[in-house]
């Protein structure tokens, strides 16, 4: 039987943070930690992980994937809930992605589920898909950034991601700089204050529009002063997602990385999704010699931190790169993807 593996990276976010579930712009890139499933068919899902000691098993209908046990099994059980495949499979998970540590464990887990399925569709299909699977499992009602830049990643490239037009602008990394991650504190969104910003940031387009379309004079009109907070730092953070795409075009890394600082404020004091932990090691790497900016990414209230510096600037962290998104790879020759699922 023919052994196959379904590979998904994780991923960092540069900038843009709370703006994807308002349809705006983001600023991802998929990187070189991976979650890999290898996979043969079978009836039901059966899988091991090396980092869990429970299996998880499986029919190939779920109908509730929160009921499921043990618990890394309800984002398996999500993407079959979704997808109710023909053919199940059996295999083994493995990954280097450090597991709860703010780059996208569990969404490189769902993608790379819905691979080895036989997800058979484009990449913004297979972050749809995912996404709903990822909201099913966890009943947070997060957007669509995480598994869209796992799915479409670009070797070299960060993602422009219009997360309203569903659209994909690859832009260079400068070749003369470190992206380098630090994991700061364990945080789960699930029970966190995430579903409160997407409320409020609803409440804010009842009452202006669309945030995407929104301008900053319109945000700060807004009389209740949490709702103007959060739909200032969208309007401003969609501008800023622009601008640090245009600064690295131009190889302005001082000024892409004083947006990192302002964006980092901003979630600090609008957004209210940072941490005195957080704060503190911003400030703290932000001092540092050769750092262009530095910024809490993703959902916040814990997670990790992003720095962009100077080669060799920073060692205290993950220094990561920017790969291709997620694929069925042959296995044996791990780096020659054949790419799953189309653009
Ligand atoms: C989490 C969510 C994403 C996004 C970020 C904040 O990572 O999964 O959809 O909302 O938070 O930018």
């Amino acid at each position: 039987m023919t052994v196959r593996i379904a590979r998904a990276p994780g991923r960092v976010n540069l900038i843009g943070d709370h703006t994807d579930y308002t349809g705006g712009l983001v600023f991802p890139m998929a990187v070189d930690r991976w979650t890999d499933i290898r996979f043969e068919p079978d009836d039901r899902i059966e899988l091991t992980s090396a980092d869990e000691p429970d299996p998880v098993s499986l029919p190939r209908h779920v109908d509730d994937p929160t009921t499921v046990t043990p618990a890394w099994g309800k984002y398996v059980a999500g993407v079959v809930s979704e997808m109710s495949p023909a053919t199940g499979l059996r295999g083994h998970v493995t990954t280097t992605i450090p597991i709860g540590g703010g780059m996208s464990s569990s969404h490189a887990l769902e993608v790379a589920v819905a691979l080895a399925l036989g997800f058979d569709g484009s990449v913004v299909e297979l972050a749809q898909l995912t996404q709903r699977a990822e909201n099913r499992a966890s009943g947070v009602p997060t957007g669509i950034m995480d598994q869209f830049s796992i799915a479409g990643g670009v070797a070299g490239h960060a993602l422009l991601m219009d997360c309203g037009a569903l659209t994909i602008t690859p832009v260079p990394v400068p070749a003369e700089v470190d992206v380098v991650v630090q994991f700061i504190a364990h945080r789960t969104l699930v029970g966190s204050a995430y579903a409160d910003r997407v409320a409020e940031c609803a409440a804010a387009e009842a009452l202006i529009g669309p945030l995407r379309e929104a301008s900053s004079a319109v945000a700060s009109s807004i009389d209740d002063p949490v709702v103007r907070k959060r739909a200032m730092h969208v309007v401003a953070e969609n501008q800023r997602v622009r601008d640090f795409a245009d600064a690295l075009r131009a190889d302005d890394l001082d000024g892409a990385g004083d947006l990192m600082l302002a964006s980092h404020a901003s979630l600090r004091d609008l957004y209210d999704t940072s941490t005195p932990q957080m704060d503190a090691s911003v400030a703290h790497v932000a001092s540092l010699p050769g750092v262009y900016g530095v910024r809490m990414t993703g959902g916040g209230f814990g997670g990790c931190i992003v720095a962009l510096t100077r080669p060799g600037a920073l060692t205290d962290g993950w220094k990561v790169t920017a790969v291709d998104g997620a694929a069925l790879v042959d296995p044996d020759g791990i780096d020659g993807p054949a790419r799953g699922g189309g653009s």
